[in-house]
């Protein structure tokens, strides 16, 4: 606890500000009236006659909460008089077992309040008088703050309980069986008031790392500078306390994903809590994507972004990975070097001189060997008899064709992800595609039309 303050409770510098008081070889001497520095050196006090006068001790005994003995106006039982005719008394040395002289030992849990381990019961309690109940210095959470830094509550954003109740809600001022001297261990603190919660968490599968290691992780339980009185904003501060090393992988992309540009910030596609998904995603991965792609994004410069969730209702005939709904296989959500926050290179034209770096995207997955030579009869499908139709089209410098000449990555009507249309300038140039069984014909916009047939390669004119 290094921002406790230092020496704020220490002994001395109560009787300070209390009364003025004297050392003598160690000796306390206990001198009357305060107000009036009329310190009698001699007093002799009668049996029956209270210490307490308009002169001497006024203060003493007045309080709305007075301390049994005292309100009797004995002082006698704790304060011992070192010579019945000197105004002067045996030290107070040990206070704890003069409280237990009269009251019964506390009832200690495991975990002990430091004060109260140390006996310093007058921490907290005047043993005269005071405006609380059970004479405490301060009411509240101000009694907290005499030995602990007020900063605790002090956050732009402060927990319900600390704000309206204080502290004791939660911890026990003397002792309990919990860590921190709390009412409960670990989660079962929050749940005993967030009930609601601990019920929609254990409803779901995936926990998030920290969750289970404790809410505390994320939430202070006092107050902080930030909503929910987290550590940082909510929206993606508070992740990247510590996911650092997204952090920085988001610092550094060049092509930004609109998703996480929203108001919601990473909270857009992730649950800080648990989920029904991996990854603490809201949705399955690829509903996730269509819950926004399920629209044109239109930008002034007459670019846009497709409807994603059209096109896949539209065609039918689903690429691979995303048949296994994951669209992340290809795309990176949180933002990439390459366009269309791409995993991997890939071309934005219909041309590209070739390079299989040009492709490294579609080639993360699929051999590159179906574009290398010029003759084969094992290495691809899209051939002539032996005459490669793959190489032919994309192995040239610098016209060769793109595989979006003819493939689409998402979906089509047609089998091989073989597109209706493809984008040539502002020109939608058909493919027409058709398949059969050896082989299959195209008429595009490019050329007449071409049959090729594996087994028997097709003379075209
Ligand atoms: C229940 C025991 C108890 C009784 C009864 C009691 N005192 Fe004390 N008093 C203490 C303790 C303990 C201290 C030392 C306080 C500390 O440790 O901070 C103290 C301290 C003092 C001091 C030093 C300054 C201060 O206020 O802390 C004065 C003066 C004093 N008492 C006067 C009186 C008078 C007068 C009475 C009777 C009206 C009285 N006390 C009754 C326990 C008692
Ligand atoms: C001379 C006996 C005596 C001594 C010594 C004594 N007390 Fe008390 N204390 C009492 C009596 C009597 C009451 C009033 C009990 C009641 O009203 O039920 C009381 C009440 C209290 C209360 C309020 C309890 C309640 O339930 O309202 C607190 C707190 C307390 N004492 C703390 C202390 C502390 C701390 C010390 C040591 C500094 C101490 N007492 C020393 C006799 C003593
Ligand atoms: C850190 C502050 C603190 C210290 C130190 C402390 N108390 Fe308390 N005490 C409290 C508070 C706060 C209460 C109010 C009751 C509650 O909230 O449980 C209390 C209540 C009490 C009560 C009355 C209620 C009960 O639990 O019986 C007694 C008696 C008592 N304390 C005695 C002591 C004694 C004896 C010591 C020293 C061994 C001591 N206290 C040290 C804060 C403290
Ligand atoms: C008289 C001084 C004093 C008062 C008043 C006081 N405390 Fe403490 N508290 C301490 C000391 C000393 C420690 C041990 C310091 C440390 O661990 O560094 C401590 C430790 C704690 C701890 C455990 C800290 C840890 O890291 O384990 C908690 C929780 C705590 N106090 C809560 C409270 C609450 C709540 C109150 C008000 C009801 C309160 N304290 C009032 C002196 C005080
Ligand atoms: C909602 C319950 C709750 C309330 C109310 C509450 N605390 Fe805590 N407090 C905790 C929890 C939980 C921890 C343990 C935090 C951790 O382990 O990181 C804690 C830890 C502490 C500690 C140990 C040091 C630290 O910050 O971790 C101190 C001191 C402390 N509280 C003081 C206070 C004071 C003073 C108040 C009143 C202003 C208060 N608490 C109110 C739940 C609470
Ligand atoms: C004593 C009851 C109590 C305990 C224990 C408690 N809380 Fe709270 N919590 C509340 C109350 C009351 C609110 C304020 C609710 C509101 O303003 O709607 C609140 C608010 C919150 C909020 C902000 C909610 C919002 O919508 O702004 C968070 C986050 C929170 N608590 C987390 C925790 C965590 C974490 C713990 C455990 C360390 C915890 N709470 C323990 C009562 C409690
Ligand atoms: C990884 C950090 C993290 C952990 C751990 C964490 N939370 Fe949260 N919590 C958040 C974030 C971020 C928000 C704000 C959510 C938002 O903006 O929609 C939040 C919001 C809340 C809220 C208020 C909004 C709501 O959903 O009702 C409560 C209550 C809450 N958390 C309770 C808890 C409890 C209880 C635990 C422990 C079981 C816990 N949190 C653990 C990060 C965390
Ligand atoms: C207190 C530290 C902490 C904070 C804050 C935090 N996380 Fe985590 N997160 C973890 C830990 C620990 C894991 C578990 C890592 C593991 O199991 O390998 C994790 C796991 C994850 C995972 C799953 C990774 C996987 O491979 O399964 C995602 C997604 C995640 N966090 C997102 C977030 C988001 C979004 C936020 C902000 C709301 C956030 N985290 C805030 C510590 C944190
Ligand atoms: C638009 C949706 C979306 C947003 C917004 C988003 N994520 Fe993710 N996140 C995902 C998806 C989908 C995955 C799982 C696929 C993957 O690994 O890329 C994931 C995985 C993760 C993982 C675990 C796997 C890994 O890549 O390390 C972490 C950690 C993570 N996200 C953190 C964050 C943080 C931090 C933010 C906010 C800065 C954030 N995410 C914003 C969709 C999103
Ligand atoms: C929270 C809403 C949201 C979610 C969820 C979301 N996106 Fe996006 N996405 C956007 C926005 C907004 C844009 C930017 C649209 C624009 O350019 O105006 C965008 C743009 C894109 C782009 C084009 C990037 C570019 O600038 O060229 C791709 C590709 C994309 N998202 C894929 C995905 C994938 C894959 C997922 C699921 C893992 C996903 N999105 C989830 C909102 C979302
Ligand atoms: C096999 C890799 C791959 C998978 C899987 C994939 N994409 Fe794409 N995505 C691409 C490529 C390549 C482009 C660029 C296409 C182009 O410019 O012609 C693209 C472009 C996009 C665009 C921009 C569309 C436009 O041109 O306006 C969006 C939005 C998008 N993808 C969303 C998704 C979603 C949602 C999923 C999952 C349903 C997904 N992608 C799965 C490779 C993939
Ligand atoms: C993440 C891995 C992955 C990436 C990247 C990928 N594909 Fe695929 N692709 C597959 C899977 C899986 C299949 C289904 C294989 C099967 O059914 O035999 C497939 C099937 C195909 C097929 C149909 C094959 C057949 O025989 O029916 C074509 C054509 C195709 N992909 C083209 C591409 C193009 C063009 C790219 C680059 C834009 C690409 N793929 C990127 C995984 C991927
Ligand atoms: C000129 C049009 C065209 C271009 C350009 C093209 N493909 Fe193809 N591709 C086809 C046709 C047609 C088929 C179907 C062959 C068959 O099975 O009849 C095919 C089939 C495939 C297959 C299935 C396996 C195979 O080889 O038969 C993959 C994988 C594939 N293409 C990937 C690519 C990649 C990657 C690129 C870019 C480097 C690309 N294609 C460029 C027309 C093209």
């Amino acid at each position: 606890m290094n921002k406790r303050k230092k020496n704020k409770k220490s002994p001395s510098s109560t009787w300070i500000k209390l009364c003025p008081i004297i050392f003598i070889a160690g000796i306390f001497a206990l001198e009357a009236c305060a107000a009036k520095d009329n310190k009698p050196a001699n007093v002799t006090i009668k049996a029956g006659q209270s210490c307490s006068t308009s002169e001497c001790h006024p203060k003493m005994g007045k309080g709305a909460y007075v301390h049994g003995p005292v309100a009797t106006g004995d002082c006698s039982f704790c304060h011992k008089q070192e010579n019945k005719d000197k105004h002067r008394f045996q030290p107070i040395k040990d206070v704890e077992a003069l409280c237990y002289e009269c009251h019964e030992k506390l009832d200690m849990g495991s975990v002990v309040h430091q004060p109260v381990a140390d006996g310093d019961c007058t921490g907290c309690h005047s043993p005269h008088q005071s405006d609380n109940q059970f004479q405490l210095k301060g009411a509240g959470a101000i009694l907290c703050y005499e030995c602990h830094d007020e900063s605790i509550g002090g956050g732009k954003f402060v927990h319900g309980p600390v704000a309206v109740d204080g502290c004791s809600i939660c911890h026990a001022p003397h002792s309990s069986n919990s860590p921190k001297m709390l009412m409960a261990e670990g989660n079962d603190v929050c749940y005993s008031c967030h009930g609601d919660k601990q019920e929609e968490f254990s409803s779901k599968g995936f926990v998030h790392g920290p969750v289970s290691d404790g809410c505390v992780e994320c939430h202070n339980p006092h107050s902080s500078d930030f909503n929910f009185t987290l550590p940082g904003e909510s929206t993606q501060g508070v992740c990247f306390t510590c996911h650092e090393d997204k952090k920085d992988e988001i610092s550094q992309v060049t092509v930004k994903h609109g998703g996480l540009e929203t108001d919601k910030g990473c909270m857009a596609c992730h649950n800080p809590h648990v989920s029904a998904f991996p990854q603490q995603l809201d949705m399955a991965p690829m509903d996730l994507c269509l819950s926004c792609h399920d629209k044109e994004y239109k930008h002034e410069d007459g670019t846009s972004v497709a409807n994603m969730k059209i096109l896949l209702e539209e065609n039918s005939n689903h690429h691979g990975p995303i048949a296994e709904k994951d669209c992340s296989a290809c795309h990176n959500t949180h933002g990439s070097k390459d366009f269309r926050i791409l995993r991997g290179y890939f071309p934005k034209k219909f041309y590209a001189s070739y390079d299989p770096d040009n492709f490294a995207l579609c080639f993360m997955c699929h051999n590159d060997t179906l574009v290398k030579d010029a003759k084969t009869t094992t290495l691809t499908g899209f051939r002539n008899g032996d005459q490669n139709l793959h190489y032919l089209h994309v192995n040239k410098t610098p016209k060769g064709r793109t595989c979006r000449a003819c493939h689409d990555a998402h979906a089509t009507r047609n089998p091989k992800h073989i597109t209706d249309t493809v984008p040539f300038g502002a020109y939608k140039m058909p493919v027409g595609f058709t398949k059969s069984d050896k082989g299959g014909t195209c008429l595009p916009g490019c050329h007449q039309q071409f049959d090729y047939n594996r087994d028997k390669k097709v003379k075209n004119r």
